[in-house]
């Protein structure tokens, strides 16, 4: 086989086939293959007409067919899939080809492959793709983490298949080494879980207490996706809302089974959370809000538990209820947002990633499920205070944080007093007034372990870990 494709994907699923169609369609000659050998054929009769496409049987015409140093995309099932095909073709490829994950993998996988792959001289680019199918088609954001070399041997790629964010620039930046890329794209999934879930429980409130049908909602969002709430979730959330069931002709969102499932990546976030300590509460009830709803036996039986009787309000307050649910909304986006953002700093800060927190919201600006507009501003924001830590502290979403937060309160508790339940939003109010309050009851909990663990405590008045002998009433000083 000659040697005439500049870079080559490895399978040609839904993901890996849009792919290297995206690639065609850039010009360059894109070599294929797939464990199956029929899917590989189906794809070169389906889109082969699109590019300049060489179709590979298997590993070892994949590698002759590409110009070194050969550059390799892996687009197959996340884990033992991604194992496998790796140890396939390393055996085959030289120092310096590069391998790129652009599945899903775990971050930890990651950094173990790379990490393995660089004894071997072969370069490791473990990048996070988002934005479904159409966005791998069409222009996904893309988040690489590798070596610079890696990264470079890429760029020129990376950059042309990418999402294009309004200001033109492509949605792709270097993230960092090894597990960055993977890391970040993770705790977009876990932003993206609570970014739908707080959607989700705005729209459940005012379909509660207002007589809105979902079409008037879906309107709502619309006017809502002008504003500072302007992103694709918010936009798709309002087709939804106004699509009717061709069957049924009812609201489509009454006719779906309210239990909502998941593939782990927004689990993958909330695990590692906890071994960082970091907290992404808002994320976490997130998840727990899917499983909670899966859950349909124990739904069934608590079902005889007591609520409060349903509430209408009248026209003027559902409107004001609107209103609020707008501020409601957008100050619990911006914990959701400014708890992965902290996530990804402690991340980095243990594993050495530098990560920059304004290219990650830079990448996240176009192509991705979590795209925003309110993003360019997170992103001037951490250019603007590179040192200020939390992104709620920064002037500008301070500000806004302050004219919201008396909505917010009253959404949260118009909320309780109804019945509906609204679990993400009252976790970001709950880490909102978390991080402002001048004392936390902490010291008490301290007190408790001290108690009866003799775990120690310090001290506001002085330097120095303390215990307390309870039953002497004595208090003294540890050293060393
Ligand atoms: P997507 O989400 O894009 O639909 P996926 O489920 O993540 O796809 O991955 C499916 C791809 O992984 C397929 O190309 C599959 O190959 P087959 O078409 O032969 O099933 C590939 N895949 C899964 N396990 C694999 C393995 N052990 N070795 C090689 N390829 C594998």
């Amino acid at each position: 086989m000659d040697v005439s494709a500049q870079i080559g994907v490895v399978g040609l699923a839904v993901m890996g086939r849009n792919l290297a169609r995206n690639l065609a369609r850039h010009g360059y000659t894109v070599a294929v293959a797939n464990r199956t050998p029929e899917r590989t054929e189906a794809f070169i009769g389906d889109f082969g007409h699109e590019g300049a496409f060489v179709a590979a049987a298997g590993a070892q015409e994949m590698v002759a067919a590409l110009e070194r140093p050969r550059r390799l995309v892996v687009m197959v099932q996340a884990g033992q899939a991604t194992d496998d095909v790796i140890a396939e073709y390393s055996r085959l490829l030289e120092p310096g080809d590069v391998i790129v994950d652009g599945g899903n993998a775990h971050f930890a996988d990651t950094r173990r492959r790379e990490a393995a792959l660089r004894d071997a001289g072969i370069h490791f680019l473990g990048t996070g793709i988002s934005g479904g199918e159409q966005g791998a088609l069409k222009g996904p954001s893309i988040m690489p983490g590798g070596s610079p070399h890696a990264y470079r041997l890429l760029a020129p790629v990376l950059n042309d298949i990418a999402a294009i964010a309004p200001d033109g620039t492509p949605a792709v930046a270097h993230l960092g080494p090894d597990g960055a890329g993977h890391f970040v794209k993770m705790v977009h999934n876990g932003i993206e879980y609570a970014d739908m879930q707080l959607i989700a429980e705005a729209y459940h409130l005012l379909r509660n207490s207002t007589d809105y049908e979902p079409r008037r909602i879906a309107d709502v969002f619309r006017r809502w996706s002008e504003g500072r709430l302007n992103s694709y979730l918010i936009e798709t959330t309002a087709e939804i809302l106004a699509h009717r069931d061709a069957h049924t002709g009812l609201p489509f969102i009454d006719v779906l089974a309210d239990a909502a499932e998941q593939k782990g990546t927004g689990r993958w976030t909330v695990q590692t959370a906890l071994d960082l300590g970091v907290p992404v509460s808002a994320i976490a009830e997130a998840v727990f809000a899917r499983s909670a709803s899966a859950h349909t036996a124990l739904r069934e039986a608590a079902s005889v538990l007591p609520g409060p009787a349903r509430t209408i309000l009248d026209e003027r307050d559902a409107e004001r209820l609107v209103a609020q649910v707008e501020q409601a909304l957008y100050a619990s986006k911006l914990v959701a947002y400014a708890q992965g953002f902290h996530q990804i700093q402690a991340a980095s800060q243990v594993y050495g990633w530098n990560v920059n927190p304004a290219a990650v919201a830079d990448v996240w600006r176009a192509g991705c499920i979590i795209r925003a507009s309110f993003l360019d501003r997170v992103r001037d924001s951490f250019t603007a205070h590179p040192n200020l830590p939390g992104l709620l502290a920064h002037p500008s979403f301070a500000r806004e944080l302050g004219a919201a937060q008396l909505p917010w309160r009253l959404v949260v508790s118009h909320a309780a007093r109804d019945g509906v339940p609204v679990p993400a939003m009252a976790a970001a109010l709950a880490h909102y007034d978390t991080l402002r309050a001048p004392r936390l009851p902490a010291a008490l909990t301290q007190a408790q372990r001290d108690f009866f663990g003799a775990h120690t405590y310090r001290r506001n008045d002085r330097p120095g870990t303390f215990h307390t002998r309870w039953d002497l009433d004595r208090s003294e000083e540890l050293r060393g």
